[in-house]
């Protein structure tokens, strides 16, 4: 990579962390974030390993503990799917036939990319919205590698019993996305990119942590939340047909998932914390929303094909303005902030911060576990 867009980034991740407000959190996130956005780990080609350092908990008198939890766990039996038979793959995907686009054109503005220098003919914008569906597609398998990881952590960490049952078909699922993934973006639009930097810091930062409901709160709310609301709303914009209902199989599961980490959280966040232990838990929940909302600018791409047309940050107000993505924005965090709330981690204290970041509409909408399928694969709401 250029000297210049090196710098650019590095000047870009340290104004990052510098404005994380809580210092325990900087702490807490820090060591994550120079492996992840500095020493590039997720991207050295190598395999990465990272050190667990949480409790496995056993229980031998096998307590039939939560009986929420027990019928998510029957649910979960029920609709277990096999990805090899139940989807189409003998479907011919073509990323180029501007007939079935994997994204329609208005996902990116053009004019603005043209304002910007780079002027595309019909071609280019095909290739264009190819590269950036398989980086999205990437990202999203990625996290299912983080998530598998994470399911199979939080089975063995949880405290209660008839959690464990139901986190195994949580592994199971989480295994098989990243299976669909994986062979799609291989088979199929045969072009994979490498693991964003900061979903790379999100994941170590959840994998080393020993708290076991800190990995509850990043994969099973914030993670898992926010992959709801991409998957629907790709779901929603593809007009590819194994990529659709690919997309509406795992979707289906990630409903279950998130419903995981609300009846695990929420009694434990409504009085089983002291005052410290929960401000500790909002500030580290906004910090990672931060990010995410912020962070996710497609720099993968801007590096393979972009850095020498324009700057990091030219590149940077394009895409948070692409129409597209701030649909995606939308409807992530209007899944996301909601989850939030029923858990108890929007008190008054941080409510202003999240309305700061424009997401106060958000906050009344129904949690997760109140949402129908239709609601999940219906349409989004006005961008
Ligand atoms: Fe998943
Ligand atoms: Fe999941």
């Amino acid at each position: 990579m250029p000297v210049r867009t090196r710098l650019e980034a590095w000047v870009d991740h340290t104004n990052a962390l510098l404005a994380v407000e809580n210092a325990s959190v900087l702490m807490q996130m820090a060591p994550s974030a120079i492996r992840g956005l500095f020493l590039r780990r997720g991207r050295s080609g190598e395999p990465t390993k990272m050190k667990a350092s949480h409790r496995v908990h056993f229980d031998f008198e096998y307590p039939a503990d939560d009986p929420g939890m027990r019928r998510l766990y029957e649910k979960a039996k029920r609709l277990q799917w096999n990805s090899s038979t139940d989807l189409p793959w003998e479907t011919d995907v073509d990323p180029m036939n501007p007939e079935v686009p994997l994204m329609g054109r208005e996902f990116v503005d053009w004019n603005s990319l043209a304002n910007r220098g780079v002027v595309f003919n019909k071609d280019e914008r095909q290739d264009f919205l190819w590269r950036v569906t398989s980086w999205m597609l990437s990202q999203f398998l990625h996290g299912e590698q983080g998530a598998l990881m994470a399911s199979a952590q939080v089975t063995e960490a949880t405290p209660i019993f008839d959690g464990k049952y139901y986190g195994a078909t949580q592994v199971m699922d989480e295994a098989r996305h990243v299976e669909v993934f994986s062979r799609y973006l291989d088979e199929k639009l045969e072009l994979r990119y490498e693991i964003n930097d900061n979903l790379f810091t999100i994941i170590d930062g959840l994998m080393t942590d020993s708290r076991w409901d800190i990995k509850f709160l990043g994969m099973q709310i914030l993670v898992e939340g926010l992959a709801l609301g991409a998957f629907s709303t790709m779901y929603k914009m593809t007009s590819e047909p194994l990529l659709k209902e690919l997309l509406k199989r795992v979707i289906q599961d990630e409903a279950r998932h998130v419903n995981f980490g609300l009846l695990t959280l929420r009694p434990l966040y409504n009085g089983g914390l002291t005052e410290k232990e929960r401000i500790e838990r909002e500030d580290w929940a906004f910090e990672v929303v931060v990010l995410m909302r912020n962070r996710f600018l497609a720099h993968e791409l801007y590096e393979e094909a972009f850095a020498h047309r324009m700057s990091r940050r030219d590149w940077n107000s394009f895409v948070d303005q692409m129409p597209g993505m701030s649909l995606f924005r939308r409807v992530m965090f209007e899944r996301l902030v909601p989850n939030l709330r029923a858990i108890g981690l929007l008190t008054p204290r941080v409510m202003e911060r999240y309305e700061r970041m424009g997401f106060g509409e958000f906050v009344h909408m129904p949690a997760s576990d109140k949402l129908t399928e239709a609601d999940l694969l219906g349409s989004p709401s006005a961008a």
